[in-house]
C-alpha cells in the first residue's frame, strides 16, 4: 500500500460542509492523504506518508468528472467551424462526415486517437470521463467503438441514435429498428448508459423513447440529448424515461424546469457546444434557483464543441450563465458525479476516489477570473475506469 499525502495546500475544496466551510467545504492549510487510490484523511498541513506532493500553498480541489464526451472519432471538422464562423447554422449534419472518417479508420488508429485526448483532458484536470460511440452508425462499428472506449472507461455510453446514416435516408424507422436490435445486441456487453439526439432533425420523441426503453429492457440507463438547437420534447422524455441526464438543455421552458426540479434527472449544460455553434447560452441561473442538480462537461467532440477544457466551460458558466464560481466547480465536480449516478467521485473525502487537481493559483476563483490561461499543475489520479 502506498500512501501519498498533498501537503501545504493554501485552500482545499472538499465539497463537503462537514470538511470546512460553505457548501464547498473549503479549507485553509490543509492536506489530504491517499492510500493507494483512496482518500483516508482531511487535515491540517504537516502530515508524514511515504510520498509527498508539495502543494506550495496553491489551491486544491477533486478531479474534474467529465460527463459528455464523444472521443472516438476520426477525421477533422474545422472547414465547417469557420463556415459556422461566417454565418452557416449548426445542424448535426456534420456527424455523417465523422460517422464516414471513422468507419475507415483501423481499430488500433482510433485507439491512439482515443488515448492522445485522453492525455489532453487529463493535463486539463479531469480524472473521470464518459465517452460515447455514435460515429459508428452501423452494428460493426458501433460496437468496435464501444470496445476501444470501455478500454479506458467503465462509463460508456451506446449513442447508435445520434444521426439517421446516409444509407437509412428516407428509411428512419428501419434504422430506429436497427438501434433497437442487432446494433443495441452488439454494443451492449461494452455500455453503461444509451443515450439518443432527440432534436428536429436527428430523432422525434417516439423513435427517441423507443431506444431508451430498448436499452432499459437490456439493463442500460439512460441519458439523452435535448433541447440542443431549440425547444423540444427531450427534457420531459428524458424526466418520464427516469434518465440520469439530459444534455444540452440550451432552451428550457418552464415546464421543462418544473419537471427537472421534479426528478432526479440532472440538467447537464454544454456551453462550450453552443459556443462553438454560436447558440445562446443556457440561463443556468433559472435552473438552479429552481433546485435543480445541474452539470457542466466539455462535449468533446469534432463538430459542436472540440475541446476537453473543463476550465473553458467554468469561465463560460460564470461569465455569460448567471452561475457563481462556486457553483460552476460543484457542476464540474459533484454535478458530472450525480449525472453518473456515481457518489465516490467529485469530492475529496475520506473514502472517496484519490482524485484531485492542484492549481497553478491561490484560489478555484481563478479558473473563470485567468480564462484560457493553463492553470492545471498537476492532477492527481489516472484518468479512467
Ligand atoms: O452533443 N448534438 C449531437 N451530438 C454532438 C455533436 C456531434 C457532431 O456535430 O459531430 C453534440 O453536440
Amino acid at each position: 500500500m502506498t500512501t501519498t499525502v498533498i501537503d501545504h495546500i493554501g485552500l482545499l475544496i472538499t465539497n463537503d460542509s462537514a470538511l470546512g466551510e460553505g457548501p464547498l467545504g473549503q479549507r485553509r492549510n490543509a492536506s489530504v492523504v491517499i492510500e493507494d487510490d483512496r482518500v483516508v484523511s482531511v487535515g491540517d498541513a504537516g502530515q508524514i506518508a511515504d510520498k509527498r506532493i508539495d502543494a506550495e500553498g496553491a489551491c486544491v480541489l477533486p478531479g474534474f468528472v467529465d460527463s459528455h464526451t464523444h472521443l472516438v472519432f476520426a477525421g477533422d471538422r474545422s472547414e465547417e467551424f469557420t463556415a459556422r464562423m461566417s454565418g452557416q447554422p449548426y445542424d448535426g449534419g456534420g456527424i455523417r462526415v465523422t460517422t464516414e472518417a471513422t468507419r475507415s479508420t483501423s481499430t488500433a488508429e482510433l485507439d491512439r486517437l482515443v488515448r492522445l485526448r485522453l492525455a489532453e483532458a487529463h493535463r486539463a484536470g479531469t480524472t473521470t470521463i464518459e465517452i460515447k460511440s455514435g460515429y459508428g452508425l452501423n452494428v460493426e462499428d458501433e460496437a468496435r467503438s464501444l470496445d476501444i472506449a470501455r478500454r479506458h472507461t467503465s462509463e460508456t455510453t451506446f449513442l447508435g441514435a445520434h444521426l439517421v446514416p446516409s444509407e437509412y435516408v428516407g428509411n428512419e424507422d428501419d434504422y430506429v429498428d436497427l438501434v433497437c436490435g442487432d446494433m443495441l445486441a452488439a454494443s451492449a456487453p461494452y455500455a453503461k448508459w444509451i443515450d439518443a439526439f432527440c432534436e428536429s432533425g436527428a430523432f422525434d420523441a417516439e423513435q427517441s423513447r423507443a431506444v431508451l426503453e430498448a436499452g432499459a429492457a437490456v439493463g442500460l440507463t439512460g441519458r439523452l440529448h435535448g433541447n440542443q438547437l431549440g425547444p423540444g420534447p427531450g427534457v420531459q422524455l428524458a424526466v418520464e424515461c427516469g434518465c440520469a441526464s439530459v444534455d444540452h438543455c440550451t432552451y428550457l421552458t418552464d415546464a421543462d424546469i418544473n419537471a427537472l426540479a421534479d426528478s432526479n434527472t440532472v440538467a447537464t449544460f454544454l456551453p462550450a457546444a453552443d459556443f462553438s455553434t454560436k447558440q445562446p447560452y443556457a440561463d443556468a441561473r433559472r435552473v438552479l434557483d429552481a433546485g435543480v442538480t445541474v452539470a457542466l462537461a466539455s462535449n468533446c467532440n469534432p463538430g459542436s464543441s472540440y475541446t476537453t477544457s473543463i476550465s473553458f466551460c467554468i469561465a463560460i458558466a460564470v461569465r455569460d450563465m448567471g452561475m457563481t464560481i462556486d457553483e460552476a466547480i460543484q457542476a464540474v465536480t459533484l454535478g458530472g458525479a450525480a449525472a453518473l449516478r456515481r457518489d465516490d467521485i467529485g469530492r475529496l473525502t475520506p473514502g472517496s476516489a484519490g482524485h484531485a487537481v492542484i492549481l497553478d493559483a491561490p484560489s478555484h476563483h481563478h479558473l473563470a477570473y485567468r480564462p484560457g490561461v493553463p492553470l492545471i499543475r498537476d492532477t492527481i489520479g489516472p484518468l479512467g475506469h
